[in-house]
């Protein structure tokens, strides 16, 4: 496994290794969700990179970029046996050089839901996920399922700009009790963890009657309010019963709908996905 921080070296490893090239960009912190992606890429493309990189133009100004959790060589310990050609951790300074001032902005994809709730979170994504694309050359990107809207945000920007990489997107990784994984579940001290599965309950509760033959938005939405309701720490953000594609709400479900939620448990915010078909 080789290891490149500055864009140069990554270049020279990269223009090494030929064949279909599969890229899977995180923010470390590593846990089984990330890890599951890296088989599949493995499975799909010649040769597999990771990016871990905390991306400062995704988090807002009160949001939590300082204390989110890095830890590089647990990261690099984790990778180092599951056969990754390439990990590449840039530097804030190489990809935002002094003066950055251009932006990758997917309109309408990013305006509802986490966006907003988070004003300029997919800017920053879109963004550095451009500038990933263009320093790593992928063929193909894999993201989790977990974060739908980033995913969707991506493959717009993907169609729109002309990206030569195909976005695959894989299952939301969960813990035995549901809780999907993510690296800020350590944030969570023991009675929070425990409130937690609410977003998984409250998801499974629209999924039992979504699989009853229920297609109304509204009942859907309000199934989740009502789980979330039971619980005193937990602060619901949204519930939305949307168009998986355009992320509008829907009144009525006709063959998809994505399920999606964001709850805040003590300080910390958490989001969760059921994505539906008949
Ligand atoms: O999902 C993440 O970890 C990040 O949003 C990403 C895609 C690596 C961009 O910083």
């Amino acid at each position: 496994m080789q290891t490149a921080i500055s864009i140069p070296d990554l270049r020279r490893i990269r223009t090494q290794l030929k064949g279909t090239f599969g890229l899977v960009p995180t923010m470390g912190a590593l846990h089984d969700g990330h890890l599951s992606l890296i088989p599949r890429a493995l499975a799909e493309c010649d040769h597999v990179g990771v990016s871990i990189f905390v991306n400062p133009t995704q988090f807002g100004p009160n949001e939590d970029f300082e204390r989110y959790p890095r830890d590089l060589a647990r990261d690099l310990k984790l990778l180092e046996p599951l056969g990754v050609d390439v990990v590449w951790t840039p530097t804030p300074e190489s990809l935002y050089p002094a003066g950055f001032q251009t932006w990758v902005t997917v309109e309408e994809t990013s305006r509802p839901l986490e966006g907003e709730h988070r004003p300029g979170h997919f800017r920053g994504v879109a963004t550095v996920v451009a500038k990933l694309f263009n320093a790593v050359g992928p063929d193909r990107a894999y993201f989790g399922q977990k974060d739908a809207q980033q995913v969707a945000v991506i493959k717009r920007m993907v169609r729109d700009l002309n990206f030569p990489v195909e976005i695959v997107v894989c299952p939301t990784k969960r813990e035995s009790d549901g809780l999907a994984m993510s690296s800020r579940n350590v944030y969570l001290n023991q009675a929070e963890r425990q409130c937690a599965t609410v977003l998984f309950r409250a998801l499974s509760a629209a999924k039992k009657i979504y699989d009853q033959g229920e297609r109304n938005g509204v009942r859907l939405r309000e199934a989740m309010l009502m789980t979330i309701a039971h619980e005193p720490l937990a602060r619901v953000e949204y519930v939305s019963a949307a168009d998986p594609d355009s992320l509008g709400e829907l009144d009525k479900v006709e063959d998809r709908v994505l399920l999606s939620l964001a709850v805040r448990i003590g300080r910390t915010r958490l989001i969760d996905n059921f994505l539906l078909s008949q």
